[in-house]
Formats: structure tokens, sequence, C-alpha cells
């Protein structure tokens, strides 16, 4: 069934919000919020806030229903896992650190990790302080030429000596989608863990978490339509059970004396302290819209945008696509460079079009390195774009070229 963008756009209150002409581009750094999400949020904090997991009024039990509804909302958007398998963060960077922190138990000298090339720093940076703490080895997996995971390589590298593989599901730069189940298989054959950063694909449609063979998978709500401030890391209940205590406070314990303490079973051991209650009860009700949503009509229609996109771009001169230029096995996040031209330039011409674009390392240094450029420009897509969104970015690319020269 074709998207009526007309239709999606009402879902989402920025486009009555933002005067014309507005092309955003720059879902991959923060989608729009639904309006189910915004109206969670609003109701919240207006007319319903109480604290949650701690008071027995009714106002404060009310807030902790809809608390625990968000988390089986989410739980479904996962393809049905056990609620108790969610734990809510403050976005993925909070959950790949959780991760790298519940993990380090099984680190050690001789034991390795491995993180690919692709990876947003905050699938990176947890790794190598965790590898730092307790002597691991980081190891990395390469790339290909055009901004794929290297999954020969990594099948390669995968022996006894390693306790994780982290992995992005899809790549923030170019919108490369890994193929999670055939890395979990692998991965389990030599007993290791994997940890999947799920933030860029989630957005892209709901994830069976069980059936992919991961272990953990972290988002953001806010990629997700849902509020900034919340995310999500979903383990394996077996996994998740043994890891220690990250951040220590209220809620998280189960009884506390001056010297010691004793903590609940996850979720809860892992969110200590009063959670984005408001941006988990948005999450909650984008995950819901997720749900409702004719996915296998919004890939088509992201999939027939990418495709304008990418020949748009091929036809340009001296533009370079870092990235898969066919649309197979990718999601609408296309990243470029325009001659030798400074991506901030570029986007802040665009700016003046109306069209938003994200320009610089995108938090992948790694991943410029193997392009051998610093930074480049960005357009990502959802469900809410349309042809003239990517018709005024290629023609807003010709102006900056003669503006620029
Ligand atoms: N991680 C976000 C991005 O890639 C901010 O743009």
């Amino acid at each position: 069934m074709r998207v009526d963008v007309a239709v999606l756009r009402r879902d989402f209150p920025i486009f009555e919000a933002q005067p014309a002409p507005f092309h955003y581009l720059d879902s991959a750094a923060t989608a729009q919020i639904c309006r189910p999400a915004l109206e969670a949020l609003c109701r919240f904090e207006g007319k319903a806030r109480a604290n949650v997991k701690r008071g027995v009024y009714r106002l404060a039990e009310a807030a902790t229903r809809a608390f625990e509804e968000a988390r089986r909302q989410v739980a479904r958007l996962l393809g049905g896992v056990d609620p108790a398998e969610v734990v809510f963060t403050a976005g993925t960077t909070l959950a790949l650190n959780l991760a790298a922190h519940g993990l380090s138990p099984r680190l050690g000298p001789g034991r390795r990790v491995l993180v690919s090339v692709l990876e947003h720093h905050s699938n990176l940076v947890p790794w190598q302080l965790a590898c730092a703490r307790t002597g691991a080895e980081l190891v990395a997996v390469p790339a290909t030429a055009d901004g794929r995971l290297d999954h020969e390589a990594l099948e390669r590298l995968l022996d006894s000596r390693v306790a994780v593989v982290a992995l992005t599901h899809a790549s923030n730069v170019t919108g490369a989608v890994s193929d999670v189940a055939r890395v979990a298989r692998a991965v389990r054959a030599v007993g290791a863990v994997l940890v999947v950063d799920g933030a860029q694909r989630i957005p892209h449609g709901p994830v069976d978490v069980r059936r992919l063979g991961c272990d953990l998978y972290a988002f953001s709500g806010h990629k997700a339509y849902g509020a900034t401030g919340a995310g999500v890391l979903w383990g394996r209940r077996e996994l998740l059970e043994p890891f220690p205590p990250f951040l220590g406070g209220g809620e998280m314990i189960t009884r506390v004396t001056l010297a010691h303490s004793s903590y609940r079973e996850p979720p809860h051991r892992f969110e200590a302290g009063t959670p984005p209650i408001g941006p988990v009860l948005a999450l909650g009700a984008a995950a819901r819209w997720m749900m409702a949503q004719d996915w296998q009509a919004l890939r088509a229609h992201e999939e027939a945008l990418t495709r304008r996109l990418l020949a748009g771009l091929a036809a340009m001169r001296d533009v370079r696509i870092l990235g898969p230029t066919d649309v197979g096995e990718r999601i609408g996040v296309v990243a470029f460079t325009l001659e030798s031209h400074h991506p901030h330039d570029i986007c802040q011409l665009l700016d003046e079009r109306g069209v938003c674009t994200r320009g610089g390392h995108h938090c992948a240094q790694p991943l410029m390195d193997h392009f051998g450029i610093e930074a480049s420009v960005r357009a990502s897509l959802a469900p809410y774009n349309d042809e003239a969104d990517v018709d005024a970015l290629l023609e807003g690319l010709e102006t900056v070229r003669r503006i620029l020269g």
C-alpha cells in the first residue's frame, strides 16, 4: 500500500509548528516525536505527575502502572520479549555503558572484545574502558570498501578468546544493516555474547530480538519517535541476572545497612534513582504507535526515497557517497561529501533552504578514518519524509556548489 505522507504527518506536531519550507532530514540524530508520545509526556507532567515505584497513594500507583505498561509496549516492539528483560536507561549510550559494565566480569587478560569499524563512539568507548579496566583486548572488525560490516573477517576473528562481540545493527553513517542473525549464530558457536546497538535500526521498524539471536540490544526513545531522555537495554534474563549493579541509589536495593546493600532483580537493579518517567511513558506510546504502522509499506516508501536520493547524488559531479549505493540491506541514512567543501558550510547553506542535515564525523571517527576523511554531510530519512524533501536536498546541493564554487 502507498504511504500517504500528508496523513502520516498529522501524527507529528512538528509539521504544524515549523514554517515552510521545512525538510527534516536528520532523523538519525533525533527523529520527530509522534503525537501519542508527546501527549503521554504532557499528560504525565501536567496532569498525572508522581514518582514511580514508591508512593502508595493513587496518583503514584497510577504512575507506576503507566511506567510498567510502557515496559510492556517496548517488550512488544522487541518481538514480545519478557518485560522483565527491558531495562529503562537514559538512552543508548547509558544502555551500552551498562552492558559493558555488566559483562566486565567475563573479561580479563587473554579475553577479547570484538567491535567493528562501523561503530558509533557509544558502542566503542565503553568497550575501550572495559578492556582498560580488565586487561581484555579490543579487536576491530574491518568494514568493506562500501562501508558494510565485513562478515567474513568477523567470522575469521571468532575463536575461544572472544568473550563479547559488540556491533551496530545499522550504521549511522553508511546506513548499512548487518546480518545480525548470521553474526549471532557464529558468536554463539564460540560461546561469546553478542551486544547490538539498535539505535539506528529500531526507527525503521520493530525488531524481533530473540529471532535475531542476539543477547543484548540497546536503543534510544528519541530516535524512535519518543521523547529525549529515555532508552532501553534489553537483555536475556539469564544474562542480566548476574550483572552487578551499575549505578547505586534508590529503588535498586532490597536492603541497605551502613556497611552493605543487597540488590533487586533486573530490571530494577539497573534503574537507580528516579527514572526519566515522562520520557519512558513517551517511549511506551511511541512503541505502541510503531506497532500500529504498516511497516511493509513504510519500508517500501523509504526504499523508494533512498533510491531517489542515491541516484540524485550519484548523478552529481564530485559527490562521494559513503556507503552502499544500492538499496538492499540498508536504511535511508546517506552520508556523502561534495568536492572538498566543509560539511558544516554545506549544512548551513542547505539550512537557508529549509533543509536540515547533519555535518561532522557523526561520532564515528574510526569510520571516517576508514574512508580517509574528517567529516561528511548526512541526510537521514524517516516515514514522514517525501520526494519533495529529497528533491529539496538535491536542488540545494546544486546551489551550494554554485555558491561555494
Ligand atoms: N547518534 C546520533 C547520530 O548519529 C546523534 O546522529
